[in-house]
């Protein structure tokens, strides 16, 4: 036992001194009315140029979107984006153009924004595109890792549905999968599978494609506060959620046979939904607690106890949400291996997380080649059922990001646009069809609900 507790304690790690600090004050944003809203997104989305927040908007829903070099005090009156006409929910930055945002609202839609070049001069009202499906809440939106113009949404509707971005077609619609609603949805690695964790404590493998569930566990945590799970580089899942005495706890579990996990740790008796951000790259998980203090990190690897705990960065103040910047915006000569923009309730507060190194070259064993934002697929080759991988770059001299071009959103009938073999012809009406009918049974679920509203008046 001495020996084995001996062995635990010098485990080989780079990241054992990972150390974790706060920026100055005169570089956090400040002045910022954070979101209220109960629902437990982030409410932060970050990526090499902007830094989005979703804020308290009278009559509405806005978020910012600063410039990262913006910082100190917001003007009351910054421009926001505000075309929604009920709270915004959850953000996220297209992985593959950094002026492309989505949103979700408790609204019912999602909305596509493009920003321009420096930010935003005036308020933006006109979002690219509207995207119309869900017949409640929209709680959670995320761009697909590596196919180009292909978005999810879900919503409290306890639907899934992904969209071609360019052409605003709702092309797969998930119903009938979650009897409740759904807590994370999060996309594998290229992006070729989902899993999903649901208010009835199931997580869920889905081939979206497919419509099919390709595995399940009931009861992965059996408290009945929110689970989260996400799929891992390796192709496993890595779960938070509540033992059945509301304990907090983590699990890693293997898809191909999930009636028992890898393993299981307890954290505490803490009540906050622990938020994973993950970084493929380096295989550590970092818990952010909803109104923790602490940002609490593990690596994860293929030896027992597989999920072994790095450390925490504690401050005093609690976080109302986190955003987590892509690898490729870190500052790779500081030796800076995450960087996190805690949301307080009236500022925001970049976080840096250094791995100490006394060399100030490039430390190749920290950055191994990363996603790059260029996507391996467009998204009529994702939907026809082809899969990619992240287009990987190096980060040696750094991330320069070079110009992006503008999102077109044509909404055409796919029939005209270009002459295709019979067999296409017929499969593409019938997915038009599907995607109509679909389209149609949600609208007629939504007079419904609008009548039963105006009935409710009425009396
Ligand atoms: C995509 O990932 C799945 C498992 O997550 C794997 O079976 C498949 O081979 C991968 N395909 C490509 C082209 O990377």
């Amino acid at each position: 036992a001495t020996f084995y507790m001996l062995r635990r304690v010098v485990r080989q790690s780079k990241f054992r001194h990972v150390f974790g600090q706060a920026v100055r004050n005169d570089q956090c944003y400040d002045d910022i009315r954070v979101s209220r809203v109960t629902w437990d997104s982030s409410f932060c989305a970050v990526n090499p140029k902007f830094v989005a927040i979703i804020i308290d908007a009278s009559g509405g829903g806005a978020f910012l979107v600063l410039p990262l070099q913006k910082t100190g005090r917001i003007d009351k009156v910054y421009p926001t984006v505000c075309g929604h006409t009920g709270p915004v929910l959850d953000i996220d930055w297209c992985p593959h153009n950094d002026h492309v945002i989505a949103s979700g609202s408790e609204d019912c839609t999602v909305m596509v924004w493009q920003i321009p070049e420096n930010g935003l001069e005036n308020p933006l009202s006109e979002p690219v595109v509207v995207l119309e499906g869900h017949s409640k809440r929209v709680g959670i939106v995320s761009w697909h890792p590596t196919a180009r113009n292909v978005l999810l949404s879900a919503g409290c509707d306890n639907q899934i549905v992904i969209w071609n971005v360019a052409t605003g077609e709702a092309m797969i619609n998930l119903e009938d999968m979650h009897p409740d609603v759904i807590f994370s949805v999060s996309w594998s690695r290229n992006g070729s599978l989902l899993c999903t964790a649901c208010k009835d404590k199931k997580v869920r493998v889905i081939d979206p494609r497919k419509k099919k569930i390709v595995a399940e566990k009931d009861k992965a945590h059996e408290g009945a506060r929110p689970m989260r799970a996400i799929f891992l580089a390796d192709g496993n899942i890595f779960t938070t959620g509540f033992s059945r005495m509301s304990e907090r706890q983590l699990a890693l579990w293997k898809t191909e046979n999930m009636d028992e996990p890898i393993c299981v740790q307890e954290m505490d008796s803490s009540n906050g939904v622990l938020l994973p951000f993950y970084d493929p790259d380096t295989s550590v998980v970092y818990l952010c607690g909803k109104g923790d203090s602490s940002i609490r990190y593990f690596e994860i690897t293929d030896e027992a106890p597989f999920v072994h705990y790095l450390n925490t960065f504690s401050t005093k103040e609690p976080q109302r949400g986190m955003g987590y910047m892509p690898k490729r915006g870190l500052d790779v000569n500081k030796c800076e291996i995450a960087r996190f923009y805690k949301l307080h309730e009236r500022k925001c507060e970049p976080i840096i997380m250094t791995v100490p190194r006394k060399s100030d070259l490039f430390q190749d064993d920290l950055y191994p080649d990363t996603a790059g934002p260029d996507p391996a697929l467009e998204a009529e080759e994702w939907f026809a059922g082809k899969n990619g991988g992240p287009i990987l770059i190096a980060l040696k001299d750094g991330y320069v990001s070079t110009k992006t071009r503008d999102l077109k959103v044509v909404k055409t009938n796919v029939l005209e646009t270009k002459p295709a073999t019979k067999a296409e012809h017929i499969s593409t009406v019938l997915r038009e069809f599907k995607s109509l009918r679909d389209r149609v049974i949600l609208q007629d679920r939504r007079i419904a609900r609008l009548e039963e509203q105006v009935a409710k008046v009425a009396m």
